[in-house]
């Protein structure tokens, strides 16, 4: 296993769109075991491939209070979303030192290949449900900070290039 440098906003490639998986072979799964190390030593409760540069839709996610219970999606796609909506602070690990307020469904269900690469759907809810909406974003190519005002963006902005510099 190894650990990936993550990329931090605003660098472009955050905004480029992940593909599909083709197929669940060992350099996905050795794809998954590199994120999930990096998210755990980050560490953070979610990551994205494409926060790693890996423009392919893997996400790792790990919510639990005994960081024991690593969750792979390849592929996910929400297939129910909730019509009631929830806010809650959100951070994110290329955005490192930020919190904000960002509404989410409340409740999805997505579905999923695993490392098998078998079919699965799981009902998600709670900071589950948050964090597989925000990683599914960074698929997409958005990032959380996007949803704040043009005003907060800019600042944010301007406070990740002083810490790159600073770095
Ligand atoms: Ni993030």
């Amino acid at each position: 296993m190894a650990l990936l440098n993550i990329i931090n906003y605003p660098d472009k490639r955050l905004h480029k769109i992940a593909k599909p998986v083709e197929a669940v072979n060992d350099r996905i799964r050795r794809l998954v075991a590199d994120m999930a190390e990096t998210m755990y030593a980050a560490p953070g409760v979610g990551l994205a491939a494409t926060q790693v540069d890996v423009h392919e839709r893997v996400i790792v996610i790990d919510v639990s209070e005994t960081h024991d219970q690593l969750l792979a999606f390849i592929n996910p796609e929400i297939i129910w979303s909730s019509d009631e909506k929830k806010l809650s602070e959100e951070g994110c690990l290329s955005v490192p030192g930020i919190y904000d307020n960002v509404e989410r469904a409340e409740k999805v269900r997505v579905h999923a290949l695993n490392e098998k690469g078998e079919i699965f759907e799981m009902d998600c809810e709670g900071l589950l449900a948050v964090c597989i909406q925000h990683e599914m974003d960074h698929l997409m190519g958005r990032v959380f900070v996007e949803y704040l005002s043009p005003l907060k963006q800019t600042r944010i902005k301007s406070k990740m290039k002083k810490l790159a510099h600073a770095m």
